[in-house]
């Protein structure tokens, strides 16, 4: 297959990039615009076995000239992370709104079927069992409602012009290559060099995690096998909550609790993410790294990678992180 991939230079579509053409010999095309969260790094490995393109999926050309050619589109390329949502939600509008309606016309153009990766963050949270593709939609935050925006759009290119639109909705994905702003990559640097640890609110809110080869087998699975116009939700096998899973952080880097430092709640902070993964399983994807040996795995890469992420935790990063949680890193 050659296939186009945005968002590939980030930490899920690097992962998939790399499953494609290392285990599928697919022809890769990777769009992306490099943000702070996109780096070409993520793809060290491959740069003789891709076509690059530096550009935006809100900008028509630079979607023209990556699309022309290929047999179909897997979209990553978004503003992804909540805390920045809640602040800053300008870029989330424009890329995971505005951006997924240019890269639709131009697939409905190429005639090429598309794939769109979307959340589990869209059903909102749920206190008890697990959400079906059939469940309510009722994203929380302003990064979730533009995943949803995205995703009834894509359903509106399949029922309007018949577009093939296949949409997988994963949880919270974890593994190498993602940036750490996100839990698991900053406890796991935070604990690396002592640093405190920020647990928001009671730390007992739930996630549902995915390794993230797991995800990108699953999404490839879907592109397969799956039919036009449906959702596929793509959820891990064990669900953590945040405080377990950095006291496990804190085991597996031999630091000391201590370090763990309860902080200000999330603003809207939904409580408990779970999906039901039935109708992919019944496919024939099913995921095949359970937590504990997927953090064990993680962290040893964290440990081993420091090229990939001491460049990351410095400039930007840090202002970032001093904005976010109200004191510099390594402060305290
Ligand atoms: P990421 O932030 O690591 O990567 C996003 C990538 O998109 C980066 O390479 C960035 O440069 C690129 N990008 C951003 N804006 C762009 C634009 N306008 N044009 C082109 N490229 C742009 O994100 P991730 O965690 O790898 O998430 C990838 C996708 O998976 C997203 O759509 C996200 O909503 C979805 N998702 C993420 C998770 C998770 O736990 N991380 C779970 C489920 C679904
Ligand atoms: O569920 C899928 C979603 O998972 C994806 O769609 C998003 O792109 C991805 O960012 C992720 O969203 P979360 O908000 O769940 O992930 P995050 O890593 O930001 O936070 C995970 C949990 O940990 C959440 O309950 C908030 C908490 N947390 C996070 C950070 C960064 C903390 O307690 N402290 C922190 O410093």
């Amino acid at each position: 297959m050659k296939l186009l991939v945005c968002g590939g230079a980030g930490f899920i579509g690097s992962n998939f990039v790399r499953i494609r053409v290392r285990d599928h010999g697919d022809d890769v095309v990777v769009l992306d615009k490099l943000t702070y969260a996109g780096r070409r790094e993520n793809l060290h490995d491959l740069t003789d076995e891709i076509r690059f393109v530096h550009g935006a999926i809100e900008d028509p050309v630079a979607v023209a000239d990556a699309i022309a050619g290929v047999d179909a589109v897997v979209n990553f390329a978004a503003e992804t992370h909540v805390d920045r949502s809640i602040s800053e939600p300008d870029a989330f509008v424009r890329t995971n709104a505005q951006g997924t309606y240019v890269l639709l016309e131009a697939a409905r153009e190429a005639g090429v079927r598309y794939l769109q990766v979307s959340t589990d963050e869209v059903y909102g949270s749920i206190e008890e069992g697990s959400f079906t593709e059939e469940s309510p939609l009722k994203p929380s935050s302003p990064y979730s409602a533009t995943k949803l925006g995205a995703d009834l759009l894509v359903q509106s290119y399949f029922h309007t012009y018949g577009l093939e639109t296949l949409i997988c909705r994963g949880s919270n994905n974890y593994g190498p290559y993602q940036y750490p702003e996100k839990l698991i990559p900053l406890m796991v640097l935070n604990a690396l060099h002592g640093d405190k640890l920020p647990v928001y609110g009671d730390g007992m809110q739930v996630r549902n995690w995915l390794y993230v080869e797991d995800f990108g087998r699953g999404i490839g699975h879907a592109l397969a096998h799956g039919a036009a116009g449906e959702v596929y939700n793509v959820g891990g096998p064990d669900e953590c909550p945040n405080l377990e899973v950095v006291q496990r952080i804190v085991g597996l880097t031999g630091n000391d609790q201590s370090l763990i430092e309860y902080v200000t709640d999330r603003p809207g902070h939904d409580r408990r993410y779970s999906l039901a993964s039935e109708k992919l399983r019944a496919l024939g994807w099913t995921a095949q790294v359970r937590f504990a040996e997927g953090l064990d795995q993680t962290v040893a890469w964290y440990r081993d990678n420091a090229w990939w992420w001491e460049p990351i935790r410095s400039g930007d990063y840090l202002a970032y992180y001093e904005r976010q949680y109200g004191r510099a890193l390594g402060s305290a």
